[in-house]
C-alpha cells in the first residue's frame, strides 16, 4: 500500500514521537481516544443520605393506657408499673408503692403520694399520716388489714415531698383506673386536694368533703387528708362527720 507520507515526512514525524517519550508502537491503526466510552475506573456517586430519623415522641399516657389495659390482675399492675419507665419519679425514688391492705375490699383509699417513710418500706400510708389513718378507720370499724384496701394517686416519691405535678398525676392515672377497676372496691375514698384533683377533676376539699360523687363508675366521698389533720387538729370535727357517712353507706343507711 503506497503511504500518504513520503519517507522523509514520515520518518521525522516518527523522530517527534520518540523524543516525546514513545518507545514502542502498539497498533497499526490510530486510536482516537476521545472518542472511546470512558471506561476509566468508576467514581461511586455519593448515595443521597437519609435524613437521620427522629426519634419517635411518645405520649407516656398513651404507652401508660396501654400499659395498664394489658394487665389482668393486681399483681401483673403492679410488675406493669415497675417495669413503666416514663415518669420522673420514678429515678428518684427508692421503690414503688403500689398498694396495702385488703384487696377486694369495700373501701378503697386513695391517698396523694408516698412520702418518705412508705418510699421506705414499699407500702402507702405508714408514715405518721398513715397511723392517724389507722386510728380513723378503727374508729369505724375498719382495719387495712382486713376490710380496706389502700393506695396513691402516684406510685413515686416525690422529691422533697414536693406536690406531684398534673403531668405526673396525668400520666399515672390510667394505672390508678386499672388499679380500682382490678381491686373492684364498693366505694371510694379520696383523700385530699391531690386525690380529688385526680379522680374527681375537682379541688377545693373543704368544700367537696363529706359530700359523695361519683368518678370511675364508683361513688366517691373525699376527706381531709390526715396529713392535714395532724397540722391543723381542729378540721377532725368534720374527718369524723365524714368518717360517720362512710360508715352509714357502708351500712346502707
Ligand atoms: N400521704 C399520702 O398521701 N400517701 C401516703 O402513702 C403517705 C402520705
Amino acid at each position: 500500500m503506497e503511504s500518504a507520507l513520503d519517507y522523509h515526512t514520515a520518518r521525522a514525524l516518527l523522530d517527534w514521537q520518540i523524543e516525546l517519550g514513545a518507545t514502542e508502537s502498539i497498533g497499526d491503526v490510530p486510536i482516537d481516544r476521545y472518542a472511546l466510552p470512558d471506561t476509566g475506573p468508576k467514581v461511586k456517586k455519593p448515595v443521597a443520605q437519609a435524613a437521620p430519623e427522629k426519634p419517635k415522641q411518645v405520649d407516656p399516657a398513651a404507652v401508660a393506657k396501654a400499659a395498664a389495659q394489658g394487665a389482668g390482675s393486681l399483681d401483673q399492675l403492679r410488675a406493669t408499673m415497675e417495669s413503666f419507665d416514663h415518669c420522673e419519679l420514678k429515678r428518684g425514688a427508692r421503690q414503688l408503692v403500689f398498694a396495702d391492705g385488703t384487696p377486694g375490699a369495700r373501701v378503697m383509699i386513695i391517698g396523694e403520694a408516698p412520702g418518705r417513710e412508705e418510699d421506705r418500706e414499699g407500702k402507702p400510708f405508714v408514715g405518721r399520716a398513715g397511723q392517724l389513718l389507722d386510728r380513723m378507720l378503727a374508729a369505724i370499724d375498719l382495719d387495712r388489714h382486713k376490710n380496706v384496701y389502700i393506695t396513691n394517686v402516684l406510685p413515686w416519691r416525690p422529691p422533697q415531698n414536693r406536690d406531684p405535678k398534673p403531668e405526673e398525676i396525668g400520666m399515672m392515672k390510667p394505672f390508678l383506673e386499672r388499679h380500682v377497676a382490678l381491686a373492684k372496691p364498693e366505694v371510694l375514698v379520696v383523700m385530699g386536694n391531690i386525690s380529688c384533683q385526680a379522680v374527681l377533676g375537682k379541688r377545693g376539699i373543704t368544700r367537696l368533703r363529706g359530700h359523695w360523687d361519683q368518678a370511675m363508675n364508683l361513688p366517691v366521698i373525699p376527706m381531709f387528708h390526715p396529713a392535714y389533720l395532724l397540722r391543723q387538729p381542729q378540721a377532725k370535727r368534720q374527718a369524723w362527720a365524714d368518717l360517720l357517712e362512710l360508715k352509714a353507706r357502708l351500712e346502707g343507711k
